[in-house]
């Protein structure tokens, strides 16, 4: 069964490019065939997919903004019949209508935010956009959210976290500010195709977004991303310890096969300030 995901957040910069890319490579890895289709005009997908060599695990790449001459647009848009998984990249600043048009065949949505109080409050409009205008359920069990570059234990983190339970929307994964993202995303690699123990850490964070992709499985209680990171297995699998935040934004040597590798920009650090919370029936409330 060909199953559709969307990652999707009218604000730019939460992560979009980051999980479609990974998703695809993680699903190539596995010996499926992904399907990552790019709705963005920056195309920042299909530049990451243009420079995987062919040696990588295949990935289908599909953008109404990047048609080969030779061939028509039905054609390049067609999803090959033996996909086992499409992994939608949107735009920032998609309307609400885009939101209900992009989501309605979707199996699964996944919403990335960035801990700050700017992308509290754009993914506060958008979850309520795609609860009225999207039509979607939340007993439906197709939109759940991602906590990206988060820092551990800074005020920021903390409220993020807070909010996300006030939504009622689950929190299916925790991903940490890592050098790890930005190397893949120049590199053309996926974090699961990055070799080596100081990885592990990362990919460990993904396991409950893919459990969710998969199953439906939504992790119980708060997402235990510190837990994951303190956790035996992962500190033995990948040498880390508990105050492993610094580790992650070290430079990375990647020993994957790539064409265009150049240095990688350190990560701007967050503001400390503490979160305005929000309380989405109101703000719903208040739209409908
Ligand atoms: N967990 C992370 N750790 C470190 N860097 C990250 C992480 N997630 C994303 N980034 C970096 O943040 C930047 C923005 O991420 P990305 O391009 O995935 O966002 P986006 O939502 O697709 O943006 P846009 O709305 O412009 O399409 C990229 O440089 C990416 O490498
Ligand atoms: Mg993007």
């Amino acid at each position: 069964m060909t199953l559709k995901f969307v990652v999707l957040n009218p604000k730019g910069g939460s992560g979009k490019t980051t999980i479609a890319t990974n998703l695809a490579a993680y699903y190539a890895a596995q010996g499926l065939l992904p399907v990552l289709q790019d709705l963005d005009a920056q195309a920042s997908s299909t530049r990451w997919l243009a420079k995987r060599t062919e040696r990588m695990p295949r990935i289908h790449g599909i953008s109404p903004f990047n048609v080969p001459a030779k061939v028509t647009r039905t054609f390049a848009m067609r999803i090959p019949p033996d996909a086992d998984r499409i992994i939608v990249d949107t735009p920032a600043a998609l309307n609400k209508h885009q939101l209900a048009d992009y989501t309605s065949k979707a199996d699964r949505i996944i919403v990335p935010v960035l801990p700050s109080d700017i992308d509290i409050q754009a993914v506060t409009r958008c979850i309520a956009d795609l609860l009225l205008n999207g039509k979607i359920q939340r007993n439906e069990n197709r939109l759940a959210v991602v906590a990206n570059r988060v820092k551990r234990n800074t005020v920021m983190f903390k409220s993020l976290m807070r909010f996300l339970d006030s939504l009622k929307i689950p929190v299916i994964a925790v991903l940490r500010d890592s050098q790890a993202y930005i190397k893949a995303a120049e590199s053309g690699v996926g974090l699961h195709e990055m070799k080596g123990t100081r990885f592990k850490v990362d990919q460990a964070h993904w396991v409950s977004l893919i459990d969710w992709l998969e199953t439906g499985v939504v992790p119980v209680g708060e997402i235990a991303w510190a837990e994951v990171a303190k956790s035996k297995d992962a500190k033995v699998a990948s040498g880390a310890t508990e105050e492993d935040d610094e580790a992650a934004n070290e430079p990375i040597e990647v020993t994957v096969p790539a064409d265009d590798v150049s240095a990688a920009a350190a990560p701007t650090d967050k503001t400390t300030a503490p979160l305005r919370l929000f309380n989405i029936s109101a703000f719903i409330k208040r739209k409908s």
